[in-house]
């Protein structure tokens, strides 16, 4: 059988296109200036180590700072919101709104650098559903607001989205009426993720692609504990078990393990080995905007990576 291919030699830095309601102005002194839905905020960033590029003037009065004792701290910490700023506001990405909201962790209930993969599902359920006519088969695990879901679907997915988290639901179902997708063939379903994969496997339930964005620690409906270097292998290996005989890809990502995308690279490698298709891996990056009146001075807008991951698709003839 053909072995599964893996090119760790050159690690793939996707950067998102095409956002209107998501910039990042500018960064440094550990801290990065974003534009969310034209609301400004600053948050830490810890990577950011060079010196801002965009005047002071720019970092005055944004409509939120988060702030943590020290730069480095992962965790811990509380947002300092102008009280005119709304507790939701609608954004959209390629035509599907959704809510954007400043969050206890420190993010805004999206992750705009995941719309490389958004994109990339996309594509690839597109000319499945066309060439196959049918819907491809879509499982989104860790699924929180569900962005990735909605996308999905309207590529032309039918798609089971699994969350253990009844409040990640409500806000997903909350993002489907907003997107007004309310006829969308979407399955939420709350449940531990580990639970659900086994009983889909014992029942000889198939998927044509998985997308799946693991905390490092959580707990499933029953306090059920996840930590991702302890759990990840037996979870893929069940992965594995429920594709398709057509399948289209797997998507892991992860934001929060101190590992280099390595470790997903070969992770994947090794789950898929035998049954050919590729791995390609790298890190979910994002890249400042630069205002158009500093084009000439020739500075390259900086990116501050945010995530590693890596994808396992089949190669198509
Ligand atoms: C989107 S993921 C990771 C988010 C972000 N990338 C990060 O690392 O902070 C988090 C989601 O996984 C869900 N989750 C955590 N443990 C789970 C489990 N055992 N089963 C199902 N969902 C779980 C949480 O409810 C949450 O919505």
């Amino acid at each position: 059988m053909q072995d599964t291919s893996s090119h760790h030699q050159s690690p793939h830095i996707l950067t998102p296109e095409g956002w209107h309601d998501y910039q990042l102005l500018d960064s440094g002194h550990g801290r990065k200036l974003e534009s969310v839905g034209g609301y400004r905020f600053i948050r830490p960033e810890p990577q950011a180590f060079w010196a801002p590029f965009l005047n002071d003037q720019e970092w005055q009065n944004p409509a939120g700072v988060f702030i943590t004792g020290s730069r480095d701290q992962d965790d811990g910490g509380k947002w300092e919101l102008d009280p005119a700023l709304p507790d939701e506001w609608v954004i959209s990405y390629e035509g599907v709104k959704f809510n954007a909201m400043p969050t206890p962790f420190r993010h805004f209930g999206f992750f705009p650098e995941q719309s490389s993969h958004w994109q990339w599902c996309d594509q690839l359920i597109r000319t499945r559903a066309a060439t196959a006519q049918t819907r491809p088969n879509i499982l989104n695990l860790f699924a929180y607001t569900g962005v990735a879901s909605l996308h999905a679907a309207r590529a032309g997915a039918e798609v089971t989205h699994v969350d253990s988290s009844k409040k990640a639901i409500a806000q997903a179902f909350a993002n489907r009426d907003i997107a007004q997708m309310q006829d969308a063939p979407i399955r939420f379903i709350t449940e531990d993720v580990r639970r659900f994969v086994a009983r889909e496997a014992r029942r000889g339930k198939q998927y044509d692609g998985i997308i799946l964005d693991p905390p490092k620690y959580g707990r499933g409906v029953k306090g059920e504990i996840w930590r991702m270097e302890d759990d990840i292998l037996d979870l893929l290996t069940t992965i594995r078990s429920i594709l398709s005989d057509q399948p289209l890809f797997i998507v892991l990502t992860s934001y929060a393990i101190r590992a280099s995308f390595l470790s997903l690279h070969h992770i994947m490698a090794d789950v898929m080995r035998g049954k050919g298709g590729m791995v390609t891996s790298g890190e979910l990056a994002i890249t400042e905007t630069r205002p158009a009146s500093t084009i000439a001075d020739f500075s390259e807008p900086r990116q501050i990576g945010q995530a590693n991951f890596a994808r396992w698709q089949v190669i198509q003839d």
